[in-house]
C-alpha cells in the first residue's frame, strides 16, 4: 500500500535506509527533516512494516526524484517502479513536463530501474559524491500526463 509519508515515520525510513545506502551515503535525521519542512513529497509502501520510500522534490516545471529505497528482502519485486510511478503522476498532475535524478554511475541496479522506466541517460557529472565516482544525470518525459 503506497502512502504519503510525514515526520512521524522519520524513525522507520532512517532503518530502511541503512539497509539501502553505505553509512557515508545514507541522509541523517536532520536531512530528512529538511525534506519534510520543505514540502518535499515522501512516498512510502507499506505492508505492515515500511518497505520503501520515495522522496520527490516539489514540481516546477520539473520534478527531482531524490532518492528511493527499497529493504532488502523484498527488492525485484517492482516496489520501486510502483512508487516512482506514483510520484510522476502526482507531479504531472501538479504540472511537472520532466522528472529528474541523479544516480552513481556505479550503480547498476538503480540505471537498469531508471532506463526499464523510460529515464534516458542526459549528462555525466564529474566526481558528484566526492569519491571520485561520477553521476549520471537522467530525465523522463511527463509530458503526455504520466509518462511511465
Ligand atoms: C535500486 C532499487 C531502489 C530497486 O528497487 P526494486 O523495488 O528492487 O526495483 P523494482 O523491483 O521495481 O525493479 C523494476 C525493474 O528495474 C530493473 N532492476 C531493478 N533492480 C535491478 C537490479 N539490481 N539489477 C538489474 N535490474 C534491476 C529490472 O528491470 C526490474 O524488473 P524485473 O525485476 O522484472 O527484471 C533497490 O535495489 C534499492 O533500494 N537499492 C539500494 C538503494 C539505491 O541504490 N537506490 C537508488 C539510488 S538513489
Amino acid at each position: 500500500m503506497i502512502e504519503v509519508l510525514d515526520e512521524s515515520a522519520l524513525e522507520e525510513i532512517l532503518a530502511l535506509e541503512a539497509q539501502g545506502f553505505p553509512p557515508t551515503e545514507r541522509w541523517s535525521a536532520e536531512s530528512w527533516l529538511s525534506e519534510f519542512s520543505h514540502g518535499n513529497y515522501v512516498l512510502g509502501y507499506r505492508e505492515k512494516d515500511l518497505l520503501a520510500v520515495a522522496s520527490f522534490g516539489r514540481p516546477e516545471g520539473v520534478v527531482d526524484l531524490r532518492t528511493v529505497t527499497v529493504a532488502r528482502n523484498h527488492r525485484r519485486q517492482g516496489i520501486a517502479k510502483t512508487l516512482i510511478r506514483a510520484g510522476a503522476r502526482w507531479a504531472a498532475q501538479q504540472g511537472a513536463m520532466r522528472m529528474m535524478l541523479e544516480v552513481s554511475q556505479v550503480n547498476d541496479g538503480a540505471i537498469a530501474l531508471y532506463s526499464r522506466l523510460g529515464f534516458d541517460g542526459l549528462a555525466i557529472r564529474e566526481n558528484y559524491y566526492g569519491d571520485g565516482n561520477d553521476a549520471l544525470v537522467m530525465e523522463l518525459a511527463l509530458a503526455d500526463g504520466v509518462g511511465v
